[in-house]
């Protein structure tokens, strides 16, 4: 495992700091998230639970959801971190949520001693559903 290329300990930092902020009372498994766009914006997310279970929310998601709402479109990369001793890959879910705006994304996982796996997005959802799969013209 490669540490975390300097130049993204900011996103690392963000991600830290969201995580602070998760709601997993149920799970205990906190999760922070920030994602970077294409033009060097940043946002961030936090996993939030729910009492129903099924309505909670990944971290990647929210930080994807708060972009959006901003208006950021495409994105260079993720950073995740939780404190699972080893780094932790998104979701299936939270990979198709992605797949949709940054094909070409970069991913990173933190653990809490720095340890970082790194992936690309298309290497863990390598035959994505994608818009271009919806075309009936
Ligand atoms: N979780 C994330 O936030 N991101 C992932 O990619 C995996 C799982 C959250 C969902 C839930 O709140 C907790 O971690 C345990 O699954």
């Amino acid at each position: 495992m490669t540490p975390l290329p300097s130049q993204h300990e900011p996103l690392r930092q963000a991600a830290d700091a969201a995580r602070a902020n998760a709601w997993a009372p149920y799970s205990r498994f906190h999760v922070g998230a920030a994602l970077e766009s294409d033009e060097g914006r940043m946002f961030v997310g936090c996993n939030v639970e729910n009492a129903s279970y099924p309505a909670g929310t990944c971290a990647e998601r929210v930080a994807l959801g708060a972009a959006i709402a901003a208006g950021a479109r495409q994105f260079v990369r993720i950073v995740i971190t939780t404190e699972a001793a080893d780094p932790t890959p998104p979701c299936g879910i939270c990979r198709q949520a992605l797949v949709e705006f940054a094909p070409m994304l970069e991913i990173f996982a933190v653990s809490p001693d720095g340890r970082t796996a790194r992936w690309s997005l298309a290497e863990l959802l390598p035959v994505p559903f994608t818009p271009a799969s919806l075309a009936h013209d």
